[in-house]
């Protein structure tokens, strides 16, 4: 069970609120640094790396018996890739290879597993986002990904990360099965798939979630949820948005069902041994990432596990009891 947090040098970072320390040593055996693992936090500049942030989150994390899932050596979004690699005129891949091998080096024997590249598909275009690095080092960059990160920690597991692929968007989710397999073909070392699972209440079906789980076990890999939250309101509904402006019983109710669904279901399609985990994407509703979400037109919610207040402390809400009670057969 995993929980994304904050680190150093963020707002409420971990480390300076005991109280969530103490629910996550509790609760969950496994961070995601939420941010601090980015590109632009660990590689600012060409010859610069810093590593203290996201290693007194790391050491935290050792010392406390909690593992640590490393997030992510390539992402494109604008401002966590540093400006220095958007223009990098230099060899692109060699370049890039370098930056994964020296953190993959540095974490070595400190992580569990990465998310090597996280979200380089884009259905409508080939498969291929247009990203910084597909522009300059072409579709391979993924497969040399996984290889430097390989070679520079070969007990880490190694997983491919992307949202939207939980079986709701078909033609994403073909992309991702085209993608997995020609990296095992090629012979590439990959693991696993993150599925990030920004799902909605009532979207994707648990039918679709099942699909796109089977397809990666079929193939014998691991699957990981990665960045699980469940927001009460949809604004992708047909139904009119915000359909909750409080969190009522019913909201409570329909969210508690909706986890309790999503881990049974991971639970009857994944084997346990191909089990790579499963994360929630934040502590508390207030931490969610969502309520700074442009689609959300500033309306409320409460997508995760745990009531604030913002230092705690922090009390399970019934959707924690529905991941208890999947979890342990009820
Ligand atoms: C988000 C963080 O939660 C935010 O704090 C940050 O401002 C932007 O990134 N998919 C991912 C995560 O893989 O890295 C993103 O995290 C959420 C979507």
């Amino acid at each position: 069970m995993g929980m994304a947090v904050t680190g150093p040098g963020e707002n409420r970072s971990i480390l300076d609120i005991p109280e969530k320390q103490t629910t996550v040593i509790a609760e969950f055996n496994q961070i995601t640094p939420g941010n601090i693992m980015k590109m632009s936090y660990l590689h600012p500049s060409e010859n610069t790396y810093t590593f203290g942030n996201a290693d007194l989150l790391v050491d935290w994390a050792n010392s406390n018996g909690i593992g640590v899932h490393g997030h992510t050596f390539i992402w494109h979004s604008n401002y966590q890739v540093p400006g220095w690699m958007q223009g990098y005129s230099g060899d692109f891949q060699a370049m890039l290879n370098e930056h994964v091998t020296t953190i993959a080096s540095h974490y070595a024997g400190r992580v569990d597993s990465w998310d090597v590249a996280n979200e380089v598909i884009d259905e409508n275009n080939h498969c291929w986002r247009n990203s910084v690095f597909y522009q300059k080092a072409g579709a391979d960059f993924v497969a040399n990904a996984f290889r430097a990160a390989d070679a520079a920690d070969p007990d880490a597991d190694l997983y491919y990360n992307d949202y939207d692929t939980e079986g709701g968007n078909k033609a994403k989710l073909q992309c991702l099965l085209q993608l997995v397999d020609d990296l095992v073909a090629d012979g590439v070392p990959i693991d696993g798939v993150g599925f990030q699972m920004h799902v909605q209440i009532d979207w994707p079906s648990t039918t679709d979630i099942a699909t796109a789980f089977q397809a990666i076990v079929d193939r014998g890999l691991k699957v990981k949820v990665t960045e699980l939250d469940v927001p009460v309101n949809n604004p992708y509904a047909s139904t009119p948005f915000p359909q909750y402006t409080s969190f009522t019983a019913t909201a409570a109710s329909l969210q508690k069902a909706r986890y309790a669904s999503i881990m049974q279901t991971y639970l009857d399609v994944v084997p346990a041994n191909l089990r790579g985990g499963f994360t929630i994407w934040g502590l508390w509703d207030g931490d969610s990432w969502l309520l700074d979400f442009p689609e959300r037109q500033g309306a409320s919610d409460w997508p995760l596990l745990f009531t604030g207040p913002s230092f705690g402390p922090y009390a399970p809400k019934p959707a924690y009891d529905g991941l208890v009670e999947a979890l342990s057969g009820q």
